[in-house]
């Protein structure tokens, strides 16, 4: 998939030194799940993208800036009656951050998840002070539905997570 300012495509064994370059960062880190790891090692990149390589339809990718892999991007589906809704997340390293380069890669997703892979709801829980990370959502289409109080706990601390949804227009019906 590719945009103006980076391209999204499908991981390769060869990017885990750059995973693991550009996640071993703690400013990244306080921001996402505790299954990211801080720090960062090149075993944690190797087997992240062994366990999302393989998988059919493809929900996990590289964000790459001129052939280098600068971050991820992700969704995963729910189970059941929540089979056609999924969580998305993503990060970017660092340097790269401020570049409208993160916005460009969740519409391109948002895109594949909606017209690839019939998914009817797209939604992403960024901890409620994460501004950078709401921001992206919303010039992403994102909306705003909710504040989830004390939803998470982050490196001991009760945290609010928000609530961003995004539904799919071109939805084709349950199949
Ligand atoms: C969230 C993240 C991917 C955003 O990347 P990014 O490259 O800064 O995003 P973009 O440049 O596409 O857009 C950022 C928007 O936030 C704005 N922004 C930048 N710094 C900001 C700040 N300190 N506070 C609020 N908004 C800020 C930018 O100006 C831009 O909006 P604008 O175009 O209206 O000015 C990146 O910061 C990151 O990887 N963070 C750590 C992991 C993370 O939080 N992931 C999301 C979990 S839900």
């Amino acid at each position: 998939m590719r945009g103006r300012r980076c391209v999204v495509r499908p991981w390769r064994s060869s990017d885990a030194s750059a995973v693991a370059k550009h996640a071993n960062n703690a400013n990244v880190a306080r921001n996402l799940r505790d299954r990211f790891p801080h720090p960062y090692t090149a075993s944690d990149a190797r087997h992240f993208i062994e366990s999302v390589m393989d998988a059919r339809p493809m929900t996990n990718f590289a964000i790459t800036v001129d052939g280098e892999p600068v971050g991820a991007i992700g969704f995963s589906p729910g189970s059941d009656v929540e089979r056609y809704a999924a969580e998305i997340g993503y990060w970017l390293a660092e340097p790269f951050w401020g570049r409208g380069i993160a916005v460009e890669a969740l519409e391109l997703v948002t895109a594949y998840a909606f017209d690839e892979c019939n998914l009817l709801r797209l939604f992403a829980l960024p901890f409620a002070d994460n501004d950078r990370s709401t921001r992206v959502l919303e010039k992403a289409g994102y909306a705003r539905e909710g504040l989830l109080r004390a939803s998470a706990v982050k490196y001991g601390e009760p945290r609010d997570q928000a609530l961003y949804a995004r539904i799919n227009p071109r939805w084709k019906g349950a199949m």
